[in-house]
């Protein structure tokens, strides 16, 4: 059924090509927020490495295994997921469509795909929440400066059913992005992606005024919580305290830096350079991949982003130490095209690919997937 399943997303003529999508998305969502989307660091470059190290592994595929029937699902840390892709966090997607967080959380409901909630969400993670219905959620952090508004955050994340925690450590400052730079926008200047601190009753109770009042004065008070250079592995460790269920951390790429997280007792590593977006010539996220894998072997699991465009992307990453992959800009695009249903086009296609790819390459289950079915490009 797979082709009428590929012919079945055709619903509002939507590119399926991700490229195709972006060109979409960027002509109907402003110069603005397109530049917040593409928004890499530098010259691009650590974007293009991703690519290009993506593009350095070819699949061996492997006939008449008769794998005619597939599975995707994959369980995950306690969560049950049709295949191994997740929604990464993004945040401020109220600038890419008015729906923003709430339309991907519908989307990926529908699906079962998890969501990573990001603290920059436009929305706070109440109203994401309720969207989600029964879906799988996961909270991303990006850690306040204040030990109270943290944990604030994360009982909220909590007690509206986020199972996961997910710190990302490799933005403690915003990484230089021209294209935002150039179009004069910055989130804590203009005030949107607060949502989860003007609604938290800690920040509140910080600020003489309510946001409401006197918004200037909660963005400034914004600003400073978010600047955490500070933090050392030590927070880590506390953070690990103040979390019970399964934590890791995201923007790991040194295997040294592995192997400490897994002694600080974490439960899963998300290699990623954040698509690009923080250190402009960094290692690729995929050769990080390799590095850490070799590092850490089944000791936790392996997450892996920055760069996934299609099925065969997931299968290279499994295939070289991941369990699951997240994907940013692609879902962000089909939100920006169509909200909800363009979220859902986005994750849908990946899946149908993911299928596809998997059949053709032999195999009938996603946990087949293993060294042997990539090579290095000549
Ligand atoms: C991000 N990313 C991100 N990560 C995070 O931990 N918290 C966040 O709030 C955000 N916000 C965000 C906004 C936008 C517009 C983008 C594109 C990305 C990084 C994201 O989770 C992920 O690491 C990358 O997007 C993966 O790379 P690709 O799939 O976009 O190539």
């Amino acid at each position: 059924g797979f082709v009428r399943r590929l012919f079945a997303q055709q619903e509002g003529h939507w590119p399926t090509d991700p490229r195709a999508l972006e060109e979409l998305a960027a002509s109907r969502i402003g110069a603005t927020a397109a530049a917040y989307v593409a928004g890499s660091a530098g010259a691009g470059a650590t974007e293009a490495a991703n690519r290009a190290a993506l593009d350095r592994w070819r699949l061996v595929p492997r006939i008449l295994t008769g794998s005619t029937v597939r599975s995707l699902a994959v369980d995950l840390l306690g969560t049950r997921m049709p295949a191994p892709v997740l929604a990464a966090p993004v945040g401020v997607q109220g600038i890419v469509h008015p729906d923003g967080e709430r339309a991907t959380a519908r989307a990926c409901a529908e699906l079962g795909v998890p969501m990573v909630t990001s603290t920059m969400s436009s929305t706070p993670i109440e109203e994401v929440a309720a969207a989600s219905g029964d879906g799988p959620r996961w909270f991303q952090l990006y850690w306040p400066n204040s030990d109270e508004i943290a944990r604030s955050f994360l009982s909220r994340a909590r007690a509206t059913g986020h199972t996961v925690l997910v710190v990302t450590v490799d933005t403690m400052s915003l990484g230089w992005r021209p294209p935002i730079l150039d179009q004069s926008f910055l989130p804590m200047l203009d005030g949107v992606g607060t949502a989860m601190f003007t609604s938290d009753p800690v920040f509140r109770a910080g600020l003489s005024a309510t946001p409401e009042e006197d918004p200037r004065q909660a963005v400034e008070a914004w600003d400073r919580e978010l600047g955490t250079a500070g933090r050392t592995w030590d927070d880590l460790a506390r953070l690990r305290e103040w979390w019970s269920g399964p934590l890791l951390v995201k923007g790991v790429l040194h295997p040294e830096d592995a192997r400490r997280v897994v002694d600080t007792g974490l439960d899963g590593i998300i290699v990623s350079n954040h698509g690009g977006r923080q250190v402009d010539g960094s290692v690729a996220a995929l050769d990080a991949l390799v590095s850490v894998s070799r590092e850490i072997g089944d000791d936790v699991p392996l997450l892996f982003d920055s760069g996934i465009r299609n099925g065969a992307d997931v299968i290279k990453a499994l295939a070289l130490g991941a369990r699951a992959v997240l994907v940013g800009r692609p879902y962000v695009h089909g939100l920006g095209v169509g909200g909800a249903a363009g979220v859902r086009h986005v994750l849908e296609a990946l899946l149908a690919d993911l299928d596809v790819t998997l059949g053709l390459l032999g195999l009938h289950d996603v946990g087949q997937v293993g060294p042997d079915l990539v090579v290095p490009a000549p």
